[in-house]
């Protein structure tokens, strides 16, 4: 069963999310393992002393390194190594292509930060990757790591009612398109009706149409994903646009 260790100072944020719903029953059916760390008991002080400050001067404090260092090594030395993954604004963006490549991953440690972040030498030292999960600055790294721990979670066999609709989602197998859009009842809803193929019952004309849609919709909405490299899996992608 994959193992998710998620190093944070506020494991109370995060506990509850992860018994809710999706996450909570694949955790119940031991198909995923997540642990949350808090690295404040790796602190060898008396007043347990996590932060500090940045030298150079400046405002807002930085993270020590040494608890962080030593709750990774307590976690490598009792469940082997992990790939190593540190929350951060200026990290690289966390695309749909990573969590199809951690779900490969037995072992997956998330640093969650907070304050300023962590000491620069703790990424190297311990060769952590730096993700970010878009252009905007948190409090913490907490919901990034969330983000992380379901984008994965829900590609993991079982976990998903029905396995077919990940592999369907936005960004998919390297597809670089967004999902087409969807419709149920009410037929008409407020003088709008579902689109009249929908309800054909010719299931390649609804293919055709969902597939023209969800390009469409790529187009109006993020174009940038079509200078995106798709990656080796994405057999099935559109060739781009036409530019206008
Ligand atoms: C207030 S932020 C630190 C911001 C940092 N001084 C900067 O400007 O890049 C504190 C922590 O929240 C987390 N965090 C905030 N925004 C994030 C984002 N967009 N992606 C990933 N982690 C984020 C990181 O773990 C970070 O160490």
């Amino acid at each position: 069963m994959p193992l998710f260790a998620i190093l944070t100072l506020f494991p109370e944020a995060i506990e509850p999310y992860l018994a809710a719903s999706i996450l909570g029953l694949a955790r119940e059916r031991g198909l995923v393992r997540v642990l949350t760390v808090d690295f404040r008991d790796f602190t060898r002080d008396r007043h347990r002393t996590v932060d500090d400050r940045p030298f150079g001067g400046g405002p807002g404090m930085v993270l020590r390194p040494e608890p962080i260092a030593e709750a990774v090594e307590w976690l490598e030395a009792k469940h082997g190594s992990f790939r190593k993954l540190a929350m951060c604004p200026g990290g690289s963006p966390f695309r749909q292509a990573l969590a199809e490549e951690l779900v490969a991953h037995e072992r997956v440690l998330i640093l969650a930060g907070r304050y300023e972040g962590f000491d620069e030498r703790v990424r190297e030292a311990l060769g952590f990757e730096v993700v970010s999960v878009g252009d905007f600055v948190l409090s913490g790294g907490e919901l990034p790591a969330l983000c992380v721990v379901e984008a994965v979670a829900r590609l993991l066999p079982g976990v998903l009612g029905d396995e077919e609709s990940a592999l369907r989602d936005s960004f998919t197998g390297g597809a670089n398109l967004l999902d087409h859009p969807h419709y149920t009842r009410p037929r008409v809803w407020r003088g709008k009706e579902v689109p009249e193929i929908l309800l054909s019952g010719d299931h390649a004309a609804i293919d055709r149409w969902r597939r023209a849609a969800a390009i469409a919709r790529t187009r109006a909405l993020r174009p940038d994903l079509f200078g995106r490299a798709a990656s080796p899996s994405a057999a099935s992608a559109p060739p781009p646009p036409p530019a206008h």
